[in-house]
């Protein structure tokens, strides 16, 4: 637990809280290259801050947390920035296992991790395996994500139950879909936060986000601060969700 500094916010009555939040954390190269620093220190501070928001947003009562670490694209980055990341996911992994035994963060994995070393893909289910069955946050660490690839495998997955017979065509509906999603039984997120000024989706939550609040900022993810989180719910706070009505 040395790690996160607990930092419990006054509380405010007046905030509805997301239920569940995503941040595409966007910035990390930009970040370095503006500091003459290898893109991997962006990525080296990007970590840290990425611990303060998941300790943050346990601790102000964030049911759900989407964090996307890396998605299916990524593999295509420079072999000494892909090393360098997954390094730093490996350190998560051995830190979160060994350092957070006594949490309450249930920590999940979406993506296809049948495409890490096996030492990763092992460390991976033993951290679900160890937090299953903890009754806080759900953090969800996308990695070796992609949204359409997710969607994909569900189509596949349902198409298979067509094909044996365990499915009728006509009961496939919206939420055997979200059922066959790495999301499934988790509610969709309400917030999606992008720092780093760019307006793109960028393959993340495809689906689950249909009708959420998207809030752009101009900070880049290692600026990325408690106050800023704090800025994009007071944000989402001020926007009048219909989904769909009026
Ligand atoms: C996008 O910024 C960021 C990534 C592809 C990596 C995100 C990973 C982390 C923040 C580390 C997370 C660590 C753990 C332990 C989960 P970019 O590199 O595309 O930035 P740029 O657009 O400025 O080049």
């Amino acid at each position: 637990m040395a790690i996160f500094k607990k930092k419990k916010p006054e509380a405010d009555s007046y905030r509805t809280l997301p239920e569940h939040i995503g941040i595409i954390m966007d910035g990390n190269g930009r970040w370095a290259k503006k500091r003459l620093l290898p893109r991997t220190a962006g990525h080296t501070a990007g970590a840290k801050v990425f611990r303060t928001i998941a300790r943050y947003c346990s601790d102000i009562g964030i049911k759900y947390l989407t964090v996307y670490a890396f998605s299916t694209e990524n593999w295509s980055r420079p072999p000494e920035e892909v090393k360098a990341l997954m390094k730093l996911f490996k350190d998560y992994l051995l830190e979160a296992l060994s350092d957070f035994k006594d949490d309450s963060i249930v920590v999940n994995f979406i993506g296809d991790k049948s495409g890490f070393t096996d030492e990763m893909h092992k460390l991976m289910d033993e951290n679900e395996e160890l937090s299953k069955d903890r009754d806080g946050m759900v953090l969800n660490i996308a990695i070796n994500y992609g949204s359409r690839d997710e969607i994909v495998r569900a189509v596949k997955k349902i198409s298979a139950g067509v094909k044996n017979g365990d499915i009728d065509i006509d009961s496939i509906d919206e939420k055997m879909v979200s059922d066959n999603l790495y999301t499934a039984g988790q509610p969709d997120p309400d917030l999606v936060i992008r720092p780093s000024g760019e307006y793109r989706i960028s393959n993340f939550l495809l689906w689950q986000s249909a009708y959420t609040e998207f809030v752009i900022m101009n900070k880049l993810w290692p600026d990325f601060t408690t106050e800023d989180l704090d800025e994009a719910i007071d944000i989402f706070n001020g926007r009048n969700r219909r989904f769909g009505g009026v």
